[in-house]
Formats: C-alpha cells, structure tokens, sequence
C-alpha cells in the first residue's frame, strides 16, 4: 500500500514482549508505518495506535502481554478512535477468538502479517469491521521486497533469515504456532544486509528459531555457512552475529566459519536445555551431553576466544535431583560465558505438557534459584579474567547507566561501558578492560596513538 503523503502524522506507541525476532518485527512495523505517516511516541497515552507484540513460549509471558491489553480497556473507552493491535505469538495462537474475548482489541495481526497492517488498518477504518489476519502461508510477505530504511538507522541491525521450526522439542510451542521452518531466498538477505550497511549499520544480528539450519529442504538455495561467507565479503560491515543455533545442526562447515571469517563474532548461543541425558531424551533434543561437550570442545578448539551461551530448564516433567544435579554438572563443566535460565512452563498441545512427573513450583523455583547462582559465579569469573586485557569494542551509543559513558560490545558480546566521545559510536575501537562486573565490564578507550581518535577527542570530549 502507498503512502497517504496528504494524510495527517499519526501517533503510534509499540510494547514488545520476548525474544529478538519480535524486536525485529517491531522494526519492520515501525518502518512500513512509517510510510503510513506514522511516528513514533514514547507515551500510550498519546497514541493513535498501539501495537502489543506478544510472546507464548512461557505461560508467564502470555499473562504479562494480556494484561498489559487488559489495561488499556479505559483509555480505549475515553478514546475510542483509539486503534489497539495485538501481534505475534499471542495474536498467531488465539487469532480471531481474541476478537471475541476482548472487545477493546481492534486488529489481531499472527506472526506472518506485519507486511498486512496498513491494509487491515485501512479496512478497519473504512469498514468499521475488526480484523485478523493469521495466515502462515504468507511466508515473508512483510520483509521480502528487501527494502530497508530504519527508522533510527543504529549500530546494530537484526535481520530474519529464517522461520518456523521443524524440530518439535517436547515443550515447545513455537513449532505449534508459528509453524514449520522456512527460509528466506538468500538474495534477499544479500540485497536487505546491503542496504542496511549503506545506512549505516555496522552489525548485522541474523535471525531465526533455528538459524543453522537455513536454507535445508531448498532446492539451489546456499546452505547457513555458504551464507555466512557469502555476507561476510559485504564491504563495511564490520560484525557477523547469528541466533540461535540448534546443537544438533551444528555442522563442521559451520565450525569452518568460526575459523576462517574475521568479521564472524567469536560467540554462539547454543541452547542446551538439560544435562542429564534422560531428560534430554525426554525433552526430544536429538544429542547427548556427551555430545554437546564435544561440540564445545571443538568449537574452543576451533577459535580459542570464543564465548558459548546457553539456554537451560528447570523442572521440566520428570525431572529428579539427580538429573538437576548433571544441569549444574555440566555448568561447571562447560562454563558458559552467560546463561538464560527457565523454570518449565506447560504449554498447551506441546508433548510435555502430557507427560507425568510434573515437578512442584516451589522445587522448580529452589532448582532456577541454586542454578543461577552457580552461573553468575562463573560468568563474574569470566568476567574477571577479561580485566587488563585490551578488546576490540563496537559502540553502539550512549550508556544505560545515562551520564557521560558510552556503551558497546566485545566480539564475545559482553557488555563494556566506558568514558569517551559521542562520535565515536559506530566506530570498532580497543578498550583495556579495567573492571569486571556480574554483568558487565567497565574499560578505558586505549588509542592515544590514533590518529583519527585524537581528532575526535579534540573536538569533543565528554569524559576524563
Ligand atoms: N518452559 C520453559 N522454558 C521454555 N523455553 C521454551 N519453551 C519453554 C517452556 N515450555 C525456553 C527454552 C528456549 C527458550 C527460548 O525458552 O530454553 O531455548
Ligand atoms: Fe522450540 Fe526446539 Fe524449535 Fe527451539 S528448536 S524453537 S526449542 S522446538
């Protein structure tokens, strides 16, 4: 749909729930709005639309997004030209039942139907007939022309490369809503990467439920790592980042990648959920911890620098003490960089959730308690031996902590604030890192014999 360049600017506010596709999916909606003559606002309570992009793989992350819906029930009644939308997970699982249930909601976008709001928006408003839009088939009808101009052109930039999953893990509900994987043609992630450097972006974060598996099933298409060094040759972008990654498709060419491409961060999160083998077979993983170490191993072996993350399960159906204790086992046996930790959450129609053992919240709860704190000790450690050492740190802008510091990145994506001058953000600069934190380090720009640091710092310096 066209822009209405005579229309009015309208106000549109966006609350993301969950993972990093969802982000981007944020992007991309903020982007085709804003040929709407959309802008953004940072206040709902000022907005002629608000989009809710919600998340299902937790029961917990449901709730918060249907309740944060529950409360705009008054304001939607004060203002009831106000156009509230729920996309994602959420809006994909219920689609037109939530219609139903909720009649303060207005368009009910599932996860394939971004591309299609100004169309629904438009109907809505023409009509007066509430929408939803749930179609799967719609594979990547909101990204695939392959234009990209964000709206705040930043540092850093996701890109999906993939959809869906094929794998059926036995808790997971992803494959239930958002269907089966899906690839997107490569010469549109070539053509979308390309125009993103030529706006600036430095950094490209790929996305997809199960990334390294890209391109399988597709006739002529490039495999991921045939991707990944196809990418890698795009001029001015400096960073390669990629999730998340299914161990089982780990390949040897990908192991390949992490050795030969420089622009490929040294970091992978490879999720690996238990480290008990029966629970692994219980969960449907398709690998061993045996397995899973040895990829580590190989991987280390591969490139000595690189950070390995993880996701992991407490609780889940069956579950023993002395299958939780092979969880921490395998912590202290691999150490992970950092570690997102869950209790299990029964999800509806998911295979697990018909499974017996189900563990008590107060047990699941102790478990997520005694394996955190097990992570942070090791990722403060980690952290630790990162002091005094010089790294090269992307800076991606302004600190969270707000005052004069600037924040960036390691290649093995640790956090790093620092001192320095506003213009050095989108620059790769080396730090020596002067203080490690649980969650983060702190540094000082080492490049006084830099030339074009020098020159910067003398036009502006808003540090030491
Ligand atoms: N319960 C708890 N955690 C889950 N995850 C996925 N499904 C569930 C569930 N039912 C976690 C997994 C996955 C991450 C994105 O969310 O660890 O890797
Ligand atoms: Fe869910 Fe497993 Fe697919 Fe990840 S790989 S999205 S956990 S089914």
């Amino acid at each position: 749909m066209s822009g209405r360049n005579n229309s009015k600017v309208r106000r549109l506010f966006v609350r993301t729930f969950g993972c990093q596709m969802n982000r981007y999916d944020t992007e991309r909606l903020v982007e085709i709005l804003g040929e709407e003559q959309f802008e953004p606002v940072v206040d709902y309570r000022q907005a002629d639309l608000i989009f809710i992009n919600t998340c299902t793989v937790r029961d917990k992350a449901e709730q918060k997004a249907l309740s944060y819906l529950g409360r705009l029930k008054g304001l939607k009644r004060r203002r009831p030209e106000l156009v509230v939308a729920m996309g994602g997970c959420v809006a994909q699982q219920h689609g037109e039942d939530l219609l139903r249930r909720v009649e303060h909601l207005d368009l009910v976008v599932g996860t394939h139907g971004i591309g299609r709001v100004p169309a629904m928006l438009a109907c809505y408003e023409t009509t007066g007939e509430r929408q939803a839009f749930v179609d799967l088939t719609y594979d990547f009808g909101d990204v695939s022309d392959g234009r990209s101009r964000p709206w705040k052109p930043g540092v850093s930039s996701y890109v999906t490369i993939m959809r869906g999953c094929d794998n059926f893990c036995a808790y997971c509900i992803v494959p239930l809503v958002r269907g089966g994987e899906r690839s997107r043609p490569s010469h549109e992630i070539i053509r979308e990467v390309g125009s993103l450097v030529e706006c600036g972006v430095r950094e490209v974060i790929f996305l997809g439920q199960n990334v390294n598996s890209y391109g399988q099933g597709v006739p002529d298409e490039l495999d991921f790592a045939g991707l990944l060094r196809r990418l890698a040759q795009v001029e001015g972008l400096v960073r390669i980042r990629f999730t998340t990654s299914h161990p089982k498709d780990l390949s040897p060419s990908l192991m390949g990648c992490f050795a030969d491409l420089e622009s490929l961060c040294p970091h992978i999160h490879l999720p690996v959920q238990s480290g008990s083998d029966r629970i692994l077979q219980r969960m449907k993983r398709g690998y061993t911890r045996d397995h899973y170490l040895r990829l580590t191993t190989e991987l280390r072996k591969t490139r000595e620098d690189v950070a390995v993350s993880s996701d992991m399960i407490v609780g889940f159906p069956g579950e023993s003490e002395e299958d939780f204790r092979q969880s921490l086992s395998l912590l202290e046996e691999v150490r992970f960089e950092s570690l997102f930790s869950f209790k299990y959450s029964d999800r509806p129609q998911t295979a697990a959730s018909r499974l017996d053992g189900k563990v008590e919240e107060e047990v699941k709860l102790q478990r997520l308690r005694e394996l955190q704190r097990l992570q942070e000790r090791i990722t403060l450690e980690k952290n630790e031996t990162r002091v005094g050492q010089t790294t090269r740190v992307l800076v991606e802008g302004p600190s969270q902590a707000g005052g004069t510091q600037l924040s960036g990145r390691t290649p093995q994506n640790q956090v790093v604030n620092f001192q320095g001058p506003a213009q050095l953000v989108g620059e790769e600069i080396p730090v020596l890192i002067t203080v490690a934190h649980p969650h983060s380090l702190e540094g000082v720009v080492c490049m006084e014999n830099n030339e074009r640091f020098k020159a910067v710092k003398e036009r502006s310096w808003c540090g030491k």
